[in-house]
Order: C-alpha cells, then sequence, then structure tokens
C-alpha cells in the first residue's frame, strides 16, 4: 500500500520519464502552499528542463499530458516557472476515506522497508530519583516508539540505566551503615532522593566517609558478594521508582528493555583491546585515549575521547562504545536512535565516530542522536522548586492531577467523584506530555502550568475536549437510532478538506518515522480538530437529507479514529466524555 504522496509521486515520475527520456529524473511532489493551488505540487520538471535546455513550462504540458486519465488525479495545471499543481479527485478521495472506515488500519500505511530500530531512551540515572530532567527523554522516546512500531519496524527498546560508577560506593557505605536498622533503611529508601542526598552529604563532610565509600566501589568491582547484594537491594529500589514513574505516564518500559551500564562491563576490557589493535589509542597522562581528527578543542588542540583513565577505570563514553557493538551485532540494529538530552551531543558525535573509526558497528546500521532541549523554568533556568531543589517526577504528575481536578471540578461541578477522578487523571497527566511533546524537541522550554491546562489552543484539554465532543454527537445520535454510513460523499469544500487532512495522516506518520519530531504531529491533530470544527459548522448533519447525514456523521466518527490513533501515538487514551 502506499500513501495518496507516494503514489502521485511515482505516477509523475513515470510521466516524466516517459516524456524526457531521463531515467533519474523524479516527479519531486511536496503539498500545495495554498488551497488555490491545488492539493499538491510536482516540481521535478524545473531540473530536468535545465538539463535538457528545453522551456520548463511545455516541459510541464507535455507531463500533464501524459498524466490524464490518471485515477488519482482530477486537474493538473502549469504554474509559476513549470511547476505542475495537482487536484485531486473527489472520487477517489470519498472512496479512499470510505476505505479507512471499515478499515481504520489503513490510516497509517506500513512502511516499504521495515527495519530493526534500536531505541535508546528514558535511560535515567539510578542513583537519584527520576525528576524533571528525565521527562523529555521518556515520552519523546516513548512516542517515538509507538510511531515506529505503527510504522511495522521491528522496535527494540533500551532503558540504558546508570547503575554503576563511583557514586554507588557511596551509596552502598551509608546504605551499610544503616542496614543494622532494617526497618530504617527501608524508609530511607523510600524517599531516595533524600536517600541520596545524606550520602552525598556525609561524603562531603564526614572523615573517614568518602575513603570507605571508595573501598566500596573497588570492592563493587571486584564483585564482592555482600557489596553486589548490597548495590543490587539499590538497584531494584530505584527501578521500582522508575516504574512507578513510568506507569504514572503509560509508559510501556518493562524489565525486558532493560540494558543496564553495568551490562557492559565485562566488555569494557575488550573494548580497550579492540582499540588497542586498530592503533587508534594514545596514552595521555596516564590514561588511554582516542584522538579524532574531526574532534579539536576551542584553541585547535587535539580532544581526546578518554577510554580508562589512569586508575584502570572506565568511561561513559567506554560503555557507550560497548553498547553500540552490542546493538549492532547482537541486536542487528539497522538503525540506533538514541533519545538524550541536546547537551550530550558531543558525547555522541565522539561516540560515534569512534566506533565507525573501530568498525564496533556495522557499515549500514546508522547512528542518531535525537536530541532533546532543557524544560525550563519561568526565571529561564532549568526548571527547579521554588527552594531551587530539584523536581521530582512523581511529584509533578501529581501536582498536574491535583489542577486538573480543580479545572475538571470548576467545569463539571455535577459528575461523580469517580468520573472527575478519571478525567481529572487523564487530562492532568495527558496535559503534561502534550504540552512537551508539542514543543520542538531540539528547542529548550518554559515550563508552565496555565498554558498547558487551557482550553484553548494546542493542548491537551483541545484535544482531548474535541474528541470526547464528537463522541458525544455520535452517542446523542446513536439514542435516535442514528447511525454513520459506511460511505462517505464529499459535497461542500468542508467535507473534502477535512477528508484529504485525513488521509494525509499515513504521511506525516511516515515523516515522523524518519525525522522523530512528535510536535509535528500535535501541530496535525490540532489542525485536524480546526478543520473538524469548521466542517461541524457549515455542514448540518441533522437537518440533512438521510444519505448525506449518514455520510456526515461517518465522516465525524473517522475524524474520532484519526484522532484517537494519533493521541495514542503520543501515548494519551482519549476519554469518550469529558
Ligand atoms: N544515564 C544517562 C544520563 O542520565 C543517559 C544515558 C543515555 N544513553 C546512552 N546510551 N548514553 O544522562
Amino acid at each position: 500500500m502506499l500513501t495518496i504522496k507516494e503514489s502521485l509521486e511515482n505516477t509523475v515520475t513515470d510521466a516524466l520519464v516517459q516524456v524526457c527520456g531521463i531515467k533519474e529524473a523524479t516527479g519531486q511532489v511536496i503539498y500545495a502552499s495554498r488551497p488555490e493551488f491545488g492539493d499538491y505540487q510536482a516540481n521535478g520538471v524545473m531540473a530536468v528542463a535545465r538539463q535538457l535546455r528545453q522551456n520548463p513550462r511545455e516541459l510541464a504540458t507535455l507531463v500533464i499530458n501524459a498524466l490524464s486519465g490518471n485515477e488519482l488525479i482530477a486537474r493538473a495545471e502549469v504554474a509559476g516557472p513549470g511547476f505542475i499543481n495537482i487536484f485531486l479527485s473527489d472520487d477517489l478521495l470519498a472512496a479512499k476515506a470510505s476505505a479507512c472506515l471499515s478499515d481504520p488500519n489503513a490510516l497509517i500505511v506500513p512502511s516499504q522497508h521495515p527495519q530493526t530500530i534500536v531505541v535508546d531512551y528514558s535511560s535515567p540515572n539510578l542513583a537519584k530519583e527520576m525528576h524533571v530532567g528525565h521527562l523529555r527523554g521518556t515520552i519523546i522516546g516513548d512516542s517515538i516508539v509507538r510511531i515506529l512500531e505503527a510504522l511495522g519496524h521491528c522496535v527494540i527498546r533500551q532503558n540504558h540505566v546508570g547503575d554503576w560508577g563511583t557514586q554507588f560506593g557511596m551509596l552502598i557505605a551509608h546504605m551499610n551503615s544503616l542496614s543494622s536498622d532494617k526497618r530504617a533503611l527501608s524508609s530511607n529508601l523510600a524517599d531516595l532522593e533524600g536517600f541520596y542526598r545524606a550520602a552525598k552529604q556525609r561524603f562531603d563532610t564526614e572523615p573517614g566517609f568518602a575513603d570507605q565509600a571508595r573501598a566500596y566501589v573497588v570492592k563493587l568491582q571486584q564483585g564482592d558478594a555482600d557489596c553486589l547484594a548490597a548495590w543490587q537491594r539499590f538497584i531494584e529500589e530505584s527501578l521500582q521508582h522508575c516504574e512507578e514513574v513510568y506507569n504514572l505516564l503509560s509508559v510501556g518500559l518493562k524489565r525486558n528493555d532493560l540494558r543496564a551500564e553495568s551490562f557492559y562491563n565485562k566488555e569494557l576490557p575488550n573494548i580497550v583491546d579492540d582499540l588497542h589493535d586498530k592503533s587508534l589509542l594514545t596514552e595521555s597522562d596516564g590514561a588511554q585515549c582516542v584522538f579524532l581528527d574531526e574532534f579539536k578543542g576551542k584553541d585547535g588542540s587535539p580532544l581526546p575521547v578518554i577510554i580508562q583513565k589512569s586508575d584502570g577505570g572506565y568511561l561513559y563514553a567506554s560503555t557507550d562504545l560497548a553498547a553500540i557493538r552490542y546493538r549492532s551485532d547482537n541486536l542487528g540494529a539497522d538503525r540506533v536512535l538514541y533519545v538524550v538530552d541536546a547537551r550530550q551531543s558531543l558525547h555522541f558525535q565522539q561516540v560515534f565516530a569512534v566506533s565507525r573509526a573501530a568498525g564496533f558497528v556495522r557499515q549500514n546500521c546508522k547512528l542518531e542522536h535525537i536530541a532533546y532541549g532543557t524544560m525550563m523554568g519561568e526565571d529561564g533556568k532549568p526548571f527547579k522548586t521554588r527552594s531551587g531543589d530539584i523536581v521530582k517526577l512523581r511529584e509533578l504528575l501529581a501536582e498536574a492531577v491535583l489542577r486538573a481536578q480543580d479545572l475538571v471540578t470548576e467545569k463539571n461541578p455535577d459528575l461523580s467523584d469517580s468520573e472527575k477522578a478519571l478525567i481529572a487523571n487523564t487530562v492532568g497527566i495527558a496535559s503534561v506530555k502534550y504540552s512537551d511533546l508539542s514543543k520542538n524537541r531540539t528547542s529548550d522550554y518554559v515550563f508552565d502550568w496555565s498554558s498547558m491546562l487551557s482550553f484553548e489552543g494546542n493542548t491537551a484539554p483541545y484535544l482531548l475536549y474535541a474528541y470526547a465532543r464528537i463522541q458525544s454527537v455520535l452517542r446523542r445520535l446513536e439514542e435516535e437510532s442514528i447511525y454513520p454510513g459506511d460511505h462517505i460523499q464529499l459535497q461542500q469544500s468542508e467535507e473534502r478538506s477535512l477528508a484529504v487532512k485525513i488521509l494525509q495522516f499515513a504521511e506525516l506518520v511516515q515523516l515522523l518515522g524518519e525525522d522523530c519530531y512528535p510536535n509535528q504531529l500535535c501541530l496535525y491533530l490540532y489542525e485536524l480538530s480546526g478543520l473538524f470544527m469548521k466542517f461541524y459548522e457549515s455542514c448540518p448533519i441533522l437537518k440533512s437529507d438521510a444519505d448525506t447525514r449518514r455520510s456526515r456523521l461517518a465522516l465525524a466518527s473517522l475524524t474520532a479514529v484519526t484522532l484517537k490513533k494519533g493521541l495514542n501515538l503520543l501515548g494519551i487514551e482519549p476519554l469518550q466524555r469529558m
């Protein structure tokens, strides 16, 4: 199956090749920039005309003649210096929309080249509790995973949690001094963030504690059984905290998806050996480093990627090299996506370059850093509590639900408590997720409760409400035994615009699978709801004849299905009533 855009691209390309005889010519079909220019436009003629030194408008006319009789195209016109404006056939649009009614899966067109795609996302550091800094990676990654799966790719989630390193020595030392009192330990661990702070405080101030902590790191690395048991206990506790957050966010990361940093420990000596064998290692101040020409410091001096410190310890980059090799060779990835903070961009450029140079990754395996910006407070600095503490994700989400609860109570005081709670939960969590996902991921953004909970604009409450409203119309008519038909007719321009937009959903999802910008999906859903509102205002349902009424209800129902699918790809389950 192909999307409309793909079919047009093929059709115009064939016509162009037939007319000009150049096998490499392509149609270059894009969306029309304005409705009066049609639905799509083809730009491929100009390059060919230049190459053949022909008049582009004449060539375009020949192509249009060759297109005649195509069932997709109602009409095509030469425009400007040699563009072709394409107007789709209403009958074909109606038929395609009707086909989606009977099989909503047809709203998404699977990729013609399914791949194995590894997505590294969320990946918090387990020494501390998940905080707002982990929100973006977790939900952007989750949305990308949903999109890629919907396109038929084989997606392998990898939660590359930080569970190793010197911090854990400090935490184990603190645990061990509490463990004489089992209950005290459990209750202390329940507040993981507080636990970390207490340990750090002792590390910084208590005589002897830092040495103790360092001794524990060594013991841990040597595989000391008691130490490993304490470490495991801590990791388990921390993972449960993460899972609580994943559940709140409906993020589908499971234990199976964990590939913690420690998983790669046994591979690290091999990484060093292999880099050495490939003559990529240089000793610098006792550390083993890779210097690559493309990485230079500000002053032009070479920038090292440190692989092993002088004390034998490994670094974040060393583990990532082992992880790349594992993903390429063991998981068989065609593509690896790293959904990680933009501030780690140099790290990934270096790690990708070193793995290419060392042959740790198959040549046809693509590595991509899906970078995201920082969530800021109103003061323009990374989001913190008033007292300057880090905001725990659990607490942020709980607050979102409380605020949504107030909103629901204010709008709908008559709902039962359980209904209010259900709506508040959905609206609260969806608002936090949506407000984040609707921002271009590469930019920083300011976290703002009032705009995310607004019923106006490109927000979760607006979209959830739009969906619930369509459902309520369908329910109301169903009570009068009026049901959607199975054929959509496109009589008015508002119906046509809505149908075109719905059919373009498949094209958008394909694009998202390539460039991984969920904000485009948010914008699409917002525009779709806008087109629905226009349709709903100007195309009466009840007051029209039976056929038209059934067609309009069908179009409304198809809009709802599309909205729901889109929201699901963002990790949001819409409500039937609001
Ligand atoms: N644990 C890291 C952090 O909290 C993120 C890990 C991202 N993934 C990776 N393969 N490096 O910053």
